[in-house]
């Protein structure tokens, strides 16, 4: 991982210094070049840089714009980054966390080992009281940028890495220090999640990621037990056995806990989808983005990664991780459209469609979770292609039976950046999911898919429970609207707001 140090004065051997400048107000929508402001301290070098920039027109601030001055030195550094900051209005900490990955992606691209920063520059327009925050998000967006996976190719010699950063301007205060520990924390946890969901089918089966996920847990010291074919069979966990019938692959179900909160206190339990390949068994899916269905674990994958973060940061709670994990293939011994499946639960499921299996498999872990008795339970899956036509690609759908839990997504969405949007759960999406002959159909009519799907897994969730549906199919990978996820990569989604969520936690009323 990239380094990040605090540093009083602008240090030796830096490849470049680095300013944050903001855009101007326009006067008017298509008018003429306005230069940017540069609202750090002012200096008689910095003159003479404000003017040549005025005069060559080529930059203006706007957010996540960089400019590589080469041989224009400053402060003793060989060249000077200029970085936009988008119009003062504008700033927040998304903002900043942009800023972070801009730094970054420009530092790759223009093979920039180590830069300075000059934190008055970036950071002129955020409160004292606000800045650890902001300080945390910047430095997420400058340690998420940097995320590859490459553990497959062949290592390329040339191939650069970027050092990292110096703060300059900075006061080393804990508080600071903290913060950018603390994105360190985070930014590991997603990249875990990425790496999982980054690993083809053939290199993360379920058994792959069972084994992932313990070693993970072994690190952390965190408590793992992995249940196989015989021991989900004892479990009688009928609809994750059904959707893994036409694998060659066993099915692992996977229980991770982490113990920081008393040992009466109810835990918290997150369920995660770890469809490991999602073939559409023998309701096939057609051959077009089917590679993409490696990324169908990554609800498991944020479960892991919300799990390692929790245990890192040693938070004082109880919280329960599960996964089902299973790959669903067509084969001879596969689940048929038409058989009926008898659940964890006791309910029967008429499986119309086999590629409706993530509901299935979940179904499975969430009468597991209530078992527990838990005090929240919060599921997490790429379930729906419905989501994504729905809201596209930049938020996570959000369903949920209680109000004040479907809040604090919203509120912890808010301050993380990691977009959510509510979607209803109405009564009549219920109705639709009638079978006549199981007590439920794993399908219905197309209409409002990623609410039906989420009217499925409520079909199986207590009213006693309160209960969310994170449905992520959109937002799990192949991202183009954020600098600091890939368009290649996983995007680890989830992580980062649930910490936040975890790390706020109070009992719920009600
Ligand atoms: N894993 C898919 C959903 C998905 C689609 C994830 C696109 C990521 C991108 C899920 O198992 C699935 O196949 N869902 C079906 C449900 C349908 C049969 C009701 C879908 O969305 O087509
Ligand atoms: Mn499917
Ligand atoms: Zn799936």
């Amino acid at each position: 991982m990239a380094t990040i140090e605090f540093k009083a004065s602008v240090g030796q051997g830096l490849d470049a210094i680095t300013l944050g400048w903001h855009e101007p107000k326009k006067k008017e929508e298509k008018g003429p070049y306005e230069p940017p402001k540069y609202n750090g301290k002012h200096s008689k070098e910095l003159g003479t840089l404000i003017q040549l920039i005025s005069a060559s027109k080529h930059f203006s601030g706007k957010k996540n714009e960089t400019s590589l001055l080469r041989f224009y030195p400053h402060l003793s550094c060989p060249n000077t980054l200029l970085v936009g900051l988008g119009a003062t209005e504008h700033w927040n900490s998304e903002r900043a966390r942009q800023t972070g990955a801009a730094i970054l992606l420009i530092q790759k691209k223009e093979r920039l080992g180590r830069v300075a920063v000059l934190g008055d520059s970036i950071f002129s327009r955020t409160s004292e009281m606000d800045f650890p925050y902001y300080l945390q998000a910047f430095c997420e967006g400058y340690l998420l940028a940097d995320y590859e996976y490459a553990e497959l190719k062949k290592a390329d010699p040339n191939a650069f890495r970027v050092g990292g950063l110096e703060l300059v301007d900075i006061k080393e205060k804990k508080s600071l220090v903290q913060a950018v520990n603390k994105a360190q924390v985070i930014v590991e946890a997603v990249n875990f999640a990425r790496f999982l969901g980054d690993k083809p089918g053939n290199h993360l089966t379920p058994t792959q990621l069972a084994d992932q996920v313990s070693k993970m847990g072994k690190e952390q010291a965190l408590n793992i037990q992995v249940l196989g074919r015989r021991e989900i069979e004892k479990e009688k966990m009928g609809l994750l056995l059904g959707v893994a019938k036409g694998s060659a692959e066993e099915p692992k179900f996977i229980v991770i806990e982490h113990k920081g909160g008393k040992a009466n206190e109810p835990p918290i339990a997150l369920v995660g989808k770890g469809i490991t390949f999602d073939s559409g068994g023998i309701s096939l899916k057609p051959a077009v983005k089917m590679e993409d269905m490696k990324f169908d674990m990554m609800g498991a994958a944020a479960v892991a990664g919300i799990m390692q973060a929790v245990a890192k940061l040693k938070l004082p709670l109880n919280v329960l991780g599960l996964i089902a994990a299973a790959e669903n293939m067509p084969g001879g011994r596969a689940q048929k459209p038409g058989d009926v499946a008898r659940s964890l639960s006791g309910k029967t499921v008429e499986v119309i469609n086999t590629d409706a299996e993530g509901r299935l498999i979940l179904a499975d872990a969430l009468e597991y979770a209530q078992k527990h008795e838990p005090q929240a339970i919060i599921d997490f899956a790429t379930l729906t292609g419905a989501v994504v036509d729905a809201i596209g690609t930049t938020a996570c759908g959000i369903m949920g039976t209680h109000h004040e839990l479907v809040a604090r997504l919203r509120e912890s969405s808010r301050v993380t950046g990691e977009r959510v949007w509510e979607l209803p759960l109405f009564e009549e999406f219920e109705e639709d999911l009638k079978s006549s002959v199981a007590d439920i159909k794993n399908i219905g009519i197309r209409e409002a898919g990623a609410s039906k799907g989420g009217a499925f897994l409520k079909f199986f969730v207590s009213p006693k429970f309160p209960w969310a549906h994170c449905d992520i199919a959109g937002a799990s990978y192949h991202r183009k609207d954020v600098n600091y996820h890939s368009q290649k990569f996983a995007s680890g989604v989830m992580v980062r707001l649930m910490v936040h969520l975890l790390e706020n936690w109070k009992r719920l009323k009600g």
